[in-house]
């Protein structure tokens, strides 16, 4: 992890498992923190974006939540292909604070358990547990197969974080956005992320 208190680099990969608006909004506030944001989408990854947010391609203001009148960040906010494994988030040399796929199907955790690097997004990923930095999989599928369970356990051995996107409703929400939140902030949390959405549970008091 990083020695400032808060990452400077995180690489984000969006694959082809359903909530794509858990990844819309993650970047969304990585971009909002300044965060230098490597991102890298899958095929069936932009078929969701398509899919679940209406989105044309991979669209990069859309992701980063800016409208026509705001700049995106281009020295802060990079697109690579996912065919392209001699990109720079492909080499160990690439320091960076942690990568989060989000979604991430069954399939490309059976990659990253399997340590094969048939695209960017894989290669990225088997990097990142090499490195030994940190590695969160916001895996969804239900229900579950052995296979998927013994993907989980080797990516957990090897060094990752499965972090399954199964919101809580402790915090009471009342919409799709605040469910997203709680989720997003807890990979926030993972990540070292400082923010203020509403994960926290307090005991109420009696
Ligand atoms: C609409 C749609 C929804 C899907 N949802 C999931 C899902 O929630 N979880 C999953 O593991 N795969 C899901 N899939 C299947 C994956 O997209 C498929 O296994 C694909 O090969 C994943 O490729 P990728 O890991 O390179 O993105 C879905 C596919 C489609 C078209």
């Amino acid at each position: 992890m990083p020695s400032t208190d808060s990452p400077q680099r995180l690489i984000v990969g969006i694959t082809g498992a359903s909530g794509a608006i858990y990844a819309q909004r993650l970047v969304q506030l990585l971009v909002a923190a300044n965060i230098e944001t490597h991102l890298v989408v899958t095929p069936l990854g932009q078929r969701l974006l398509h899919d679940e947010l209406g989105m044309e391609g991979i669209d990069l203001p859309a992701l980063a939540g800016h409208d026509a009148s705001q700049d995106l960040p281009t020295d802060r906010f990079f697109l690579h292909n996912y065919r392209d494994v001699g990109a720079s988030i492909a080499s160990g040399s690439f320091t960076h604070d942690g990568m989060i796929v989000i979604p991430c199907s069954s399939n490309t955790m059976s990659a990253v358990a399997n340590g094969s690097a048939q695209n960017l997004l894989h290669r990225a990923a088997h990097v990142t547990l090499k490195e030994r930095r940190r590695l969160v999989l916001v895996h969804r599928e239900t229900p579950l197969s052995l296979v998927d369970i013994r993907n989980m356990q080797a990516v957990t051995e090897a060094g990752a974080i499965v972090c399954p996107a199964s919101p809580g409703f402790y915090m009471l929400p009342k919409t799709i956005d605040e469910l997203v939140d709680f989720l997003v902030g807890r990979v926030l949390d993972l990540v070292g992320v400082p923010h203020d959405l509403n994960v926290r549970w307090a005991q109420p008091k009696p």
